[in-house]
């Protein structure tokens, strides 16, 4: 039995399906928050909650007394995925403490509660590619120091990781943080470039064009974040202080300008380019070393932009009938 936590999330919502595909039991907890339409949430929710062995419950992970008294509802949890956050980059400058609130006391919360369950077999966290910032360099190893974050959200992040270290070696609780590298797919999340950007293609109107193109971003397909997460449940650290992060990106960049012509081939329209400088907190490059992901976890993604971004668009049109 599985808690997740996200659960009504992008890739919360992929995992939990792929999960009850696998014949899992999955407890998924989530806040419903409105950073984004909550109507996107509870339609990516409806896919799941009827399943026999899917549970949901709407709770704050910074509440924990509310994450108590859900745990002690499901003694069988034996692994936990926790992928509840407040993400965004931009959104951190006008809204700091919404990712105080769930990325630093929400992870803390997350890990009193790996803590007290007994025989937890590992905690498996979201991280993000966001921690190596602008000085790490490219393809971004786990290795480097990943100390000069240039965003609020990738500051909360690599904070996150170091609170899992320290609990990992104080109580043993075998942790990986699992750096994910820009995720796009089908039931994606509308404040990401891919989906802003289809939707203004879709609706006649111009898309920002940071740093004219000229930003590079290893975009990486759903469904191999999803296999990379559910390899890693069953593939904790073992050392004296359990914890490790891995990357999981799609090892393949892709320069900006490029990844517009993309989602312009698949939608069959143009876009209206206008120039804009980059945004503070973003970065001018991701690009995932996935070699100990490779060794570890089999990780391998399969999806290239070329066949991603068609099966985002068919989503994108079937849903909003575009
Ligand atoms: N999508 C990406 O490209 C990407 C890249 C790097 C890291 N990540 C990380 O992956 C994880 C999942 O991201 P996502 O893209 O699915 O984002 P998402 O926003 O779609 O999912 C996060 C979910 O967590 C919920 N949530 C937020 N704060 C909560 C709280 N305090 N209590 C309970 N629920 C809460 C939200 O309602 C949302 O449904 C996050 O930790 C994010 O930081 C995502």
């Amino acid at each position: 039995m599985i808690l997740l936590t996200g659960a009504a999330g992008f890739i919360g919502f992929h995992t939990a399906k792929k999960l009850l595909q696998n014949g899992q039991t999955v407890i998924g907890v989530d806040s419903l928050n409105d950073y984004y339409d909550v109507s996107l949430k509870k339609a990516r929710l409806a896919q799941i909650e009827n399943h026999k062995n899917f549970t949901f419950h709407r709770a704050n992970i910074a509440d924990h007394k509310a994450m108590q008294d859900i745990v002690a509802k499901h003694p069988g949890i034996t692994a936990i995925i926790h992928l509840a956050a407040q993400a965004g980059v931009r959104y951190s400058i006008e809204n700091p403490f919404a990712y105080a609130e769930s990325n630093l006391t929400g992870q803390l919360s997350m890990l009193e509660i790996a803590r007290g369950i007994k025989n937890l077999s590992h905690f498996v966290y979201a991280s993000s590619s966001s921690v190596y910032g602008n000085s790490s360099t490219a393809p971004f190893s786990t290795k480097e120091r990943a100390d000069e974050p240039v965003s609020l959200y990738a500051a909360t992040k690599r904070a996150g990781e170091l609170l899992a270290h320290s609990y990992a070696g104080l109580y043993r609780i075998p942790s990986t943080g699992l750096r994910f590298f820009t995720v796009y797919g089908p039931w994606g999340r509308p404040d990401m470039a891919y989906f802003s950007f289809t939707k203004a293609i879709v609706e006649g109107k111009p898309i920002k064009v940071f740093n004219q193109g000229d930003l590079r971003r290893d975009f990486t397909y759903i469904d191999d974040i999803v296999n990379g997460i559910i390899s890693c449940i069953g593939k904790p650290p073992v050392s004296d202080t359990p914890h490790r992060v891995l990357n999981l990106g799609n090892h393949r960049p892709v320069m900006l300008g490029d990844f517009i012509s993309t989602i312009e081939n698949a939608l069959g329209q143009k876009a209206i380019r206008e120039d804009a400088p980059m945004a503070p907190g973003d970065v001018y490059e991701t690009c995932a070393d996935i070699t100990d992901s490779k060794a570890i976890l089999g990780f391998e993604p399969q999806t290239t932009l070329d066949i991603g971004i068609p099966k985002f668009v068919d989503w994108y049109r079937a849903y909003y009938g575009a």
